[in-house]
């Protein structure tokens, strides 16, 4: 067979391990980890799925090899509490069974101990340990760790690799990037020591050297360990690439892989996780970078999900392997697809940090476009369906789309109607995004996988009572969305009014002023999108802050954005009349006038309730989703869709 993406496709021997492919999974955390530390039930089904998926090699995260010093809530692993080691042989079990290398990323948060605790107040009680004394950008007193505090460390991590060896881990991942512990003692910017682990880069590299040293003693020759670095530290007073290049020179010799990442948690989310205001693979110049100076093979992360991009940074000999965080969670079968010369059928992460701001609310994870991730067992797999059923889904938005492909996954026969012309419903909004073109694209893959299910889908077919009756459906599923609101307030006739969907859709330009009505999600996207492209714009937002909906992953991320594009925002304010030049406001200053020559509705959606009610008794089996049910957002909408169709 030929394969499309050959560079990705092919093996790649590490140490006493092959990786089967060159796109491996990310460490990333998972949230079912049970009070005595060891991982959850969840927490295996997690890991396996991407395992299954076809990744060379899922990294387990984050183990914390120091409980005494580092109060994080992660995993740990220890002899400590009967079947503590078994719980972690079940998850390495669970990955070596379907082909991949199952890994795990021993780690230290040093002096960020405990920030990405869900109960907040406990923080404040962890004693927090770094190179240097200080004080943490949230308040808290840091401790600067002692020498037998340090030798203490070294030697739980050496402790921690042999016991990962001994549950059945093929691998570990050493992690001293993103502002972690070693990544603290690299650092010119947190390490402030005078003696040998403090000052010239031979000091601060001599932490990371007796870690590295101590885990290769306790886990052989042949066992890889693969060191997580960040390439630049990219913030004033990290280090920069050309030293990263140096600390990667002066690791070398003890690791089997150098994986780069760039950034610091604490100085740059959005860089070391890349939102979608960042290119797809923004970092990969660091790791193309290192690569030129040292010898081992080199992977690279960040917003990487293309397996056109990904094959060309293999095949251009930027690095060697791909490794993949978010992607794997909106779609595990990555580098099953790409193995099948099926890349047109990968979902890909709409990079909206749903799968990061769902832990610190519900304590567990989710994924917009990927319902599973987090609920590994609740009954979601695609299985068959005891009897093919005749299946009617009315509207093909996200929510219809994602019902239709799993029907039809089951074997119903299913028949997708749209009224409009397209498929993609809301999502075809984005397109006018740039930086929102994955959402875009994601109604695209769901197109595709309809066809292929066998979908018979068609276009420009409004469905009403008597349709679906005539049908005569055993199930109808109803997905017909919702519609954007009008404005309330008196609307001069000669005012140039836009509604953001229509606008986008119709690719109408507003003039060199604009007055954005509405100041959540979709207003402040709107303002970001016209002002990046330099038009004054002003956003007007009756509540007292912007972003409300967004979550909270995302809304600093974004606020920051409106700031740098600047977007003269007003809050609290409430527009009482449009105008031909401007809007009239109400702010707790008082009336004022914001100019501009086109004013643009962003004042939120409303349900289709009435059409989607009128079909309710058109078949045994009904069920609204999506917006239909209630405007919400992707995840809600694929979500309620993916159960409708697994409930027929
Ligand atoms: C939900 C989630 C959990 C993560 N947990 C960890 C972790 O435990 N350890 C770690 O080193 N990185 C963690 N990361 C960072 C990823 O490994 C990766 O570096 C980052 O997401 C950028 O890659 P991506 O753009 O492919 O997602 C996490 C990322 C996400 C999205």
């Amino acid at each position: 067979m030929k394969r499309e993406y050959p560079s990705l496709c092919k093996p790649l021997q590490v140490g006493g391990v092959t990786l089967r492919n060159r796109m491996c999974s990310a460490p990333l955390g998972a949230t079912d980890i049970l009070a005595d530390g060891t991982p959850g039930p969840r927490t295996l089904g997690f890991y396996e799925m991407r395992a299954k998926g076809g990744a060379a090699s899922v990294t387990v995260s984050e183990l914390v090899v120091h409980p005494d010093t580092d109060g994080s809530q992660m995993l740990k692993l220890s002899l400590a509490t009967p079947g503590q080691l078994g719980a972690f042989a079940y998850v390495a079990d669970a990955i070596k069974r379907h082909g991949a290398v199952a890994s795990i990323e021993l780690s230290h948060s040093g002096q960020y101990a405990g920030t990405y605790m869900v109960d907040k107040k406990k923080k404040g009680a962890l004693c927090q340990y770094g190179p240097s004394d200080g004080v943490r950008p949230d308040g808290l007193p840091v401790k600067a760790l002692t020498q037998e505090q340090i030798a203490d460390i070294v030697a739980a991590y050496a402790n921690a690799a042999g016991l990962a060896k001994r549950a059945g881990f093929q691998m570990v991942m050493v992690h001293a990037g993103h502002g972690w512990l070693i990544n603290q003692f690299l650092s010119p910017y947190f390490n402030k020591r005078d003696d040998e682990y403090g000052g010239p880069l031979e000091n601060r590299v001599r932490f990371a050297r007796e870690v590295l040293t101590a885990v290769r003693e306790e886990v052989g020759p042949k066992f890889p360990i693969e060191l997580r670095m960040s390439g630049s530290e990219l913030f004033d007073g990290g280090y920069d690439l050309e030293e990263g290049c140096r600390i990667a020179e002066a690791l070398q010799d003890l690791v089997d892989i150098i994986h780069v990442s760039a950034g610091s948690y604490q100085f740059g989310f959005s860089v070391t996780h890349p939102s979608m205001f960042r290119d797809h693979g923004c970092n990969v110049y660091l790791a193309a970078e290192i690569k030129k100076h040292v010898n081992v093979p080199v992977a690279t992360v960040g917003g990487l999900s293309d397996p056109a991009q990904m094959e060309e940074i293999v095949a251009s000999g930027q690095a060697d392997i791909i490794v993949m965080g978010r992607a794997l969670l909106a779609d595990p079968e990555i580098p099953a697809k790409v193995m099948a010369n099926r890349g047109d059928e990968i979902v890909k992460c709409l990079r909206c940090f749903t799968c990061m701001a769902e832990r610190p609310v519900t304590q567990t994870r989710r994924c917009s476009v990927n319902p599973r991730i987090g609920r590994e067992f609740e009954g979601m797999s695609i299985t068959p369906a005891p009897e093919a059923k005749k299946v009617l889904v009315v509207g093909g938005g996200i929510a219809g789309m994602v019902s239709a492909w799993v029907a039809a996954k089951r074997g119903h026969q299913v028949t997708l109607c749209e009224a409009g012309s397209e498929l993609g419903g809301i999502l075809r909004t984005e397109k006018a995004l740039p930086f929102k073109i994955d959402m875009y694209n994601l109604g695209c893959s769901y197109a595709v996988l309809c066809e292929r299910a066998g979908v018979d889908i068609r276009l420009n077919t409004p469905v009403d009572a008597a349709f679906a009756d005539e049908f005569a459906a055993d199930a109808v599923i109803v997905a017909v969305g919702s519609e954007s609101m009008t404005l309330l307030m008196p609307v001069d006739e000669a005012a140039r009014v836009l509604s953001v969907d229509d606008m986008y859709l119709d690719g109408a330009e507003p003039g060199d002023e604009v007055v954005v009505i509405g100041g959540g999600l979709t207003g402040c996207e709107c303002a970001l999108l016209w002002a990046r492209r330099g038009k004054t714009v002003h956003l007007v937002e009756m509540r007292d802050a912007l972003a409300i909906d967004a979550n909270i992953r995302n809304r600093p991320i974004l606020l920051a954005e409106l700031e740098d594009a600047g977007v003269d925002e007003h809050v609290n304010a409430i527009a009482l009349r449009v105008e031909p030049d401007g809007v009239l406001v109400k702010t707790p200053e008082g009336e004022q006038k914001l100019s501009g020559d086109t004013t643009v509705c962003a004042i939120g959606q409303r349900s289709r309730r009435a059409e989607a009610d009128a079909l309710l008794d058109t078949a045994p089996f009904v069920r609204v989703v999506g917006d239909a049910v209630r405007p919400a957002n992707i995840t809600t909408a694929v979500y309620e869709a993916w159960h409708a169709a697994m409930d027929i």
